[in-house]
């Protein structure tokens, strides 16, 4: 199956070709292309996404996007063969750059007459985990995915959401838990812009926070002792964390790291240090929940996706955790590649759906702001 994704929840003009295959009763993913034109130099002046500008860049380069992908994938841009499916997001996201995935999807279905297929986001992020890695796949991982995964405990962290979903199968999804405020990614942002990091705020925490570990395994400067010291070091709080249930909590704890920076007139010297405070935070809980969930719901496999699952610390803890905690359940880690907002996820989740023959005629697919999983 060739299927066309298209993604524009957000602040990514994204478009990719995907080959699913069956053989054996196993599935295999394959991205041929994975085009994303990315807008965030645009919105780094703003300090966040500003929706109108976004939808304004999403016109200007969807069409040379999907092109693009067409054409790295070996197919005709202008008129295609052999697509068995255009996959587009619906939604959750913001409504003005949805809109133009979708329009152009039901344009592209209706001109070139191929099904069309309406992915969740979320969904799409999930299944990020069931496409093969680029490049030097870890051949364990590899096996992993064609060993029967379900059921499948999934935490999908990004700018917009944070959830424990339990997958019985492809395509069936059980939320578990979720924020109940900020997402994980959210909160990365708005620590950023607190600490004057910039935005997109998780990179750059991340990179900051690394700096800081970097220097406390190997000290060089005369004020280790100092930072080391108890009195003195950054600590914040793990929301959520004692409670009973695998809900989520993030506006605490940047209103905590607001206090601490408040309280503290040097803390522009140690916004490495700040930021490894927070994100050993945000980590210890994402992790702790998410084994503690895959361990009481007898989970087979554990996945991580969405945007916050690029970062390093998250990836590192979180198989740290599962190994010491629950050694027979493997944890499958998107690849790099698909972590942030792609297409490529779109279409793998569309995959699942096209075998269910769950598609949409053209004139029924609508944009959805706040679509659910
Ligand atoms: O999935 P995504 O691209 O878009 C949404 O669906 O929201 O996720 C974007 C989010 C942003 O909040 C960004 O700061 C965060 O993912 N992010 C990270 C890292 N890379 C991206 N957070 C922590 N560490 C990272 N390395
Ligand atoms: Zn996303």
């Amino acid at each position: 199956m060739l299927i066309l994704g298209l993604e524009t929840s957000c602040d990514e003009t994204a478009a990719a070709v995907v080959k699913g295959t069956r053989t054996d009763g196993r599935d295999k993913l394959l991205a041929c292309s994975n085009i994303i034109s990315s807008q965030i130099e645009i919105h780094r002046a703003f300090g966040g996404v500003v929706p109108e500008v976004a939808a304004r860049e999403h016109v200007k380069n969807i069409l040379p996007v999907i092109g693009q992908a067409l054409e790295q994938a070996g197919l005709d841009p202008q008129a295609p063969r052999g697509l068995d499916a255009i996959a587009v997001t619906i939604g959750p996201g913001l409504i003005t750059s949805l809109l133009i995935g979708v329009e152009t999807a039901r344009t592209l279905s209706f001109a070139w007459d191929v099904p069309l297929v309406a992915v969740n986001h979320i969904a799409g992020h999930i299944n990020a985990n069931f496409l093969e890695p680029p490049v030097a796949a870890d051949p364990q991982a590899a096996r992993h995915r064609r060993n029967n995964i379900f059921p499948a405990l999934a935490l999908t962290v990004s700018g917009g959401h944070t959830l424990l979903v339990l997958m019985a199968g492809y395509g069936d999804y059980k939320i578990l838990g979720e924020t109940l405020d900020d997402a994980a990614g959210e909160a990365f942002d708005k620590a950023a812009s607190l600490l004057k990091l910039g935005y997109p705020g998780g990179p750059a925490i991340a990179k900051s926070a690394a700096l800081w570990r970097k220097k406390e395994i190997r000290p060089s400067s005369k004020n280790q002792d100092k930072r080391k010291s108890p009195s003195n070091a950054v600590i914040l709080p793990r929301p959520m964390l004692g409670k009973n249930n695998y809900h989520f909590s993030f506006s605490g704890l940047k209103t905590a790291l607001l206090y601490a920076l408040q309280k503290d007139k040097h803390w522009r010297k140690r916004t490495a240090e700040y930021s490894h405070a927070f994100e050993e935070a945000v980590t210890d809980v994402l992790t702790a929940k998410t084994v503690k969930a895959a361990r009481e719901s007898r989970a087979k496999t554990i996945l991580l996706a969405g945007g916050v699952s690029a970062n390093a610390r998250l990836r590192e803890k979180l198989l740290a955790l599962a190994t010491e905690r629950c050694p027979a359940v493997p944890v499958l880690m998107a690849d790099l590649a698909y972590t942030t907002d792609n297409a490529a996820m779109i279409a793998a989740a569309a995959y699942f759906q096209a075998r269910r023959q769950d598609f949409t005629d053209w004139p029924n697919l609508k944009a959805e702001a706040d679509a659910e999983l």
